[in-house]
């Protein structure tokens, strides 16, 4: 039988490549004696903050190929967003095996912490283009991460480089659409209405455009729906009880499930006639 062919150093090691041991010696329990669903709670957070990170990735790059005006190319990484979403939704009903005596067991030991803290998930809205500055404030104690976010809040988004994108190609909207949008001028998001709707009453005609442009809505649709599963998890295990972050709980996180990164996109579907 013939050696297997060995690739890159010989010295590389699956344990090496990924840091498994480091990964693995990161889930440390805070409750005295330890709580034995405590471990199910701390990975699947750091899960949901891995594929965050992958996310952010994914959107960064696609916002690099919406300015080079690479519709398809942004396409692309948008989508692989979309998949990752297909299964972080599902996945925080892992929790619901935990009863929600189990958790009062330890919930006290992790109060203040919350996921209002999720720098990440906030750089995923503040990215989509739903940028509000009043999340700043779970983060004064870590100016590093705050200073992370202040960046994204300033920076462009996904939601400016698509207009933006819409712009080089020619269809009638002003510089800075986006913040115009997000101030509530209501010309101006009259003229992306009307640029909008000829990509959706031929899409064939604009297909790039239009396939970017679904994709875009479908992320929002999935961030909306990971919402929206959170939050019936959260009352199937705390039911209307204060968050640790100091919010009101299920009523705080339900008024978020309406939100979208592109309204006006959702918008067209109702203005749309043949
Ligand atoms: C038993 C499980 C869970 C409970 C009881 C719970 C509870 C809550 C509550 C009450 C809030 C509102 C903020 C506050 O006052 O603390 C919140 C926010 C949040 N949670 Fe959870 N959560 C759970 C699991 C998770 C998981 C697995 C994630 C994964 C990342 C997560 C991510 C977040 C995020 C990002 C927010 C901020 C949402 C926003 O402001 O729109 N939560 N959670």
């Amino acid at each position: 039988m013939s050696e297997p062919r060995v690739y890159g150093s010989s010295e590389m090691t699956y344990n090496d490549y990924l840091k498994v041991p480091e990964l693995l010696s990161l889930q440390q329990r805070q409750s005295e004696p330890p709580h034995h669903d405590e471990m199910l709670f701390i990975i699947i957070h750091q899960a949901y903050e891995l594929w965050f990170k992958l996310v952010i990735h994914e959107l960064d790059c696609a916002m690099a190929h919406m300015q080079k005006g690479e519709a398809l190319r942004a396409r692309h990484f948008i989508h692989r967003c979309v998949e990752v979403f297909k299964v972080l939704v599902p996945q925080i009903h892992i929790l619901e095996t935990m009863q929600p005596v189990e958790f009062l067991q330890f919930r006290d030991r992790l109060a203040p912490a919350s996921g209002f803290q999720s720098m990440q998930f906030r750089e995923v809205e503040f990215m989509s283009g739903l940028k509000e500055p009043r999340y700043l404030q779970f983060f004064k104690n870590r100016p590093d991460l705050q200073a992370i976010l202040q960046a994204r809040l300033e920076g462009p988004d996904l939601r400016s480089r698509y207009y933006d994108l819409l712009r080089s190609f020619g269809f009638d909207l002003p510089e800075g659409a986006s913040d115009m949008e997000r101030s509530g001028d209501e010309a101006v998001c009259e003229k992306i209405l009307t640029a909008l709707i000829p990509v959706y009453r031929d899409p064939q005609a604009n297909l790039p455009l239009y396939l970017l442009t679904e994709s875009l809505v479908e992320l929002d649709q999935y961030l909306g729906l990971w919402r929206e599963h959170h939050v019936r998890v959260v009352e199937r295990v705390i039911g209307f009880k204060k968050g640790t972050g100091g919010s009101s709980g299920v009523d705080y996180l339900r008024a978020t499930t309406t939100k979208k990164s592109f309204p006006l996109v959702w918008e067209v579907r109702t203005r749309l006639s043949l």
